[in-house]
């Protein structure tokens, strides 16, 4: 297979149709991951790119539970394949359910090791951010998901009924 170029680029107010696009291929709750965007209007897309923008510059916590979030698109040849996100920080709250990142590959160009690659490019970014340590919750049937986690370099922490606790040291 010929190599291809991948990039993360950062959420911004002025993204457009080809994020939005990919959107609507993401469901808006997979196996725990939330894609919010899902099933909204071109305006509201646009909308709900603004309040990710203000989440990412956030200080401290909002409304008593929202934790500063950053979203990443994830680019192949110069189209969005897939997307992270990256909490800044936990709640006790996070710490049982949701982690500090969370990632999805467009289901039509899942399994060519994007998801994989994906997690490392949010690893550089996450570093940056100023985050020590990466907090993964991933359910027990996303094989996919844990797969990506441990090639990762993650360790399995805990193992409830419900989640994998999947921690990556950075
Ligand atoms: C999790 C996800 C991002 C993986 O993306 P992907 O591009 O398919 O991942 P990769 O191609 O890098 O595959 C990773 C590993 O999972 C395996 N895998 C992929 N799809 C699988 C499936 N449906 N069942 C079991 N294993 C699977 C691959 O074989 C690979 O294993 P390997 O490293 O041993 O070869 C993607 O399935 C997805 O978007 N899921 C929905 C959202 C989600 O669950 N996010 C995680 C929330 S914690």
């Amino acid at each position: 297979m010929r190599p291809t170029f991948l990039e993360l680029r950062k959420l911004g107010p002025d993204d457009g149709r080809d994020i939005y696009e990919m959107l609507r291929e993401i469901p808006a709750e997979e196996s725990g991951f939330e894609s919010p965007a899902n099933g909204k209007s071109f305006d509201e897309y646009k909308l709900w790119l603004q309040k990710c923008d203000q989440s990412s510059k956030q200080v401290g916590i909002v409304n008593g539970w929202k934790v500063p979030q950053t979203v990443f698109w994830l680019y192949e040849d110069g189209r969005p394949v897939g997307f992270g996100k990256i909490r800044h920080f936990l709640t006790d709250a996070l710490r049982k359910g949701g982690g500090n990142v969370g990632y999805a590959v467009r289901p039509s160009e899942r399994g060519r090791g994007l998801g994989t690659k994906l997690l490392a490019l949010l690893i550089v970014e996450a570093r940056k951010i100023g985050v020590e340590s990466l907090l993964l919750t991933v359910r027990n049937g996303n094989t996919a998901s844990i797969r990506v986690a441990l090639a990762n370099g993650g360790k399995i922490k805990k193992v409830t009924e419900e989640r994998h606790y999947i921690r990556i040291d950075l």
